[in-house]
């Protein structure tokens, strides 16, 4: 798909981050928008945002709608996917992006907190796909765009559950894409991988009580720490990701980070685990050592 004026693009996770930059993007060249996120709030805004942005360029207002839904909910999903069909009168473009994260070690991991990540980050693709797939191939041109991680490309501790869900987007996303090139069915798929992009990723990530001590000082830490490996604007992002579906790309790499990772996992496909762990054992000791500096200050105070 080269243009998207006058198309359709329906954005799950569009409350925040690179589904907010997706849809203004989008919006600024005239594509009309279906918008989805849990968080209403966010949403709003976004519809707000995008409206805002297209009005310079075009003449009658884009239709923009929204919905709140639970990416992990199929029910919803196939519902929000029927009214986006029913408002917009088809469906051209779907961009499962919707996603979170997760830092546990395996051996204290729980399963609730599995099962949570596998639900939104792989059966949220899932379902995005399957519900929106028959639509797209009725408009008879379609882009299905699935968003994976530079962590779909090469593995870390204490992002196993993560680690999953996106290899699993990746694996369903290439042969999703073998699929449609083979059925010349009118409808193309990308499976983009993000290198650390500035969004709200790593302070509404969940981070298991297993982790302190083990790689991080404390839970907030940790999270500030993740955001300095973030290096690329959201808008920055979603011009890359445009760019891949105008160019038709199968795999779309974000940033120089997601480009020299990907380099490394193919170079050294296994070798690589252990420049990971030697790279790890360095932060764990500086965090094992901050947090010993934290106890004594606190016991220095009491
Ligand atoms: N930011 C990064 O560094 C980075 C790197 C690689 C991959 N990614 C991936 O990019 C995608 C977008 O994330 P982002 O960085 O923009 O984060 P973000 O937190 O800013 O945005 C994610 C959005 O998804 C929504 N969401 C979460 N769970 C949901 C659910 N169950 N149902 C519906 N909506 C839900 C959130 O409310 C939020 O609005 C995610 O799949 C993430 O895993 C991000």
């Amino acid at each position: 798909m080269k243009n998207f004026n006058d198309r359709v693009a329906a954005i799950t996770g569009a409350g925040s981050g690179m589904g907010r930059a997706l849809a203004i993007r989008l919006a600024r060249e005239g594509c009309h928008l279906a918008l989805a996120d849990r968080n209403a709030t966010g949403l709003t805004e976004t519809a707000q945002l995008a409206q805002a942005a297209a009005a310079p360029h075009i003449g009658a207002p884009l239709r923009i709608t929204t919905c709140t839904l639970d990416v992990a909910d199929r029910a919803a999903m196939y519902e929000w996917a029927t009214d986006t069909a029913r408002q917009h009168g088809r469906v051209n473009l779907v961009f499962n992006n919707a996603g979170v994260a997760l830092s546990s070690t395996i051996d204290g991991m729980d399963y609730s907190d599995l099962e949570w990540i596998v639900g939104i980050n792989f059966w949220g693709v899932v379902h995005g796909t399957k519900a929106f797939l028959p639509l797209l191939k009725s408009a008879g041109e379609g882009h299905i765009v699935n968003t994976s991680s530079v962590f779909g490309l090469f593995a870390q501790p204490g992002m196993s559950g993560y680690n999953a869900t996106k290899f699993a987007v990746r694996g369903f996303t290439e042969a999703l894409r073998q699929e449609l090139d083979l059925m010349k069915c009118g409808v193309s798929a990308t499976c983009v991988h993000p290198g650390g992009i500035r969004t709200a990723i790593a302070q509404s990530s969940r981070i298991a009580p297993n982790m302190v001590g083990f790689m991080i000082e404390n839970e907030q830490q940790g999270k500030d720490d993740f955001e300095k490996f973030f290096i690329t604007t959201a808008d920055e992002a979603a011009r890359v990701i445009l760019d891949g579906v105008r160019r038709n790309k199968r795999r779309v790499l974000i940033g120089r980070d997601a480009r020299a990772a990907d380099w490394l996992a193919r170079t050294l496909p296994a070798a690589y685990q252990a420049l990971v762990v030697l790279q790890t054992r360095r932060l764990k000791r500086l965090a094992q050592k901050r947090a010993r500096r934290g106890t004594a200050v606190e016991g220095r105070r009491a």
